[in-house]
């Protein structure tokens, strides 16, 4: 399997020399992506592969049903360095229909480390219990969750002292909320876009 994967990339890096000779040389200069992307782990939505980007146009952290949690270093560090080194303004939190996170974390407690991941979905689901009870059960509704999940995840960022200070001083961040359908392929924007001009005044009422 390993060797299968080191054979694609020695011909993908061989074709790329080929169709520009200076190529690798320029990706080794520095990188200056136009976008943050936080997305599920799953391997159906490579964010580079359905945005139509090449390497070095957008920055990603990927998790396990693209969740923001406040005590996530690994997260706030790729946030931080994304805003305040890179200079990036567009931040997007992707989730995805068919999410196995989400669909984790309606079922019970069977999932093991997962189920403490998940935790803030379940309670999302609890507190969002009349929304979701419109769709059927299953797929429908877990979408509506993966949905309602993205919302959450874009108002939770927007509250992290990282875009508080960015809005403070003047940075024109944007955080966006977009849901991938894997059964078309085809990204959605939820329209639930935040740019500090009303939050960063909320924060410090
Ligand atoms: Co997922």
């Amino acid at each position: 399997m390993l060797h299968h994967l080191l054979a694609r990339n020695s011909d993908w890096a061989e074709a790329r020399r080929r169709a520009d000779p200076a190529y690798f040389e320029r990706m080794a200069q520095g990188q200056q992506p136009s976008y943050f992307w936080i997305g599920c782990s799953d391997s159906r939505v490579p964010e580079n592969v359905v945005g139509g980007l090449d390497p070095g146009e957008i920055f990603v952290h990927r998790n396990v049903a693209n969740l923001v949690h406040s005590t996530d270093f690994s997260l706030l560090s790729a946030l931080e360095f994304a805003i305040d080194v890179l200079g990036i303004r567009e931040i997007i939190v992707c989730g995805h229909t068919g999410c196995g996170g989400i669909a984790a974390a309606s079922q019970g407690l069977v999932n093991g480390l997962a189920d403490h991941w998940l935790e803030a979905v379940r309670r999302l689901a609890r507190r969002n219990e009349a929304d979701l009870s419109a769709f059927p059960e299953g797929p429908a509704r877990n979408d509506r969750l993966a949905e309602l999940s993205v919302i959450e995840a874009v108002a939770r960022l927007a509250e992290t002292p990282i875009l508080q200070r960015a809005w403070a001083r003047g940075d024109r961040v944007s955080v966006h909320g977009l849901l991938y359908r894997l059964s078309e392929g085809e990204l959605r924007n939820l329209d639930v876009t935040l740019t500090g001009a009303h939050l960063g005044r909320d924060a410090k009422e």
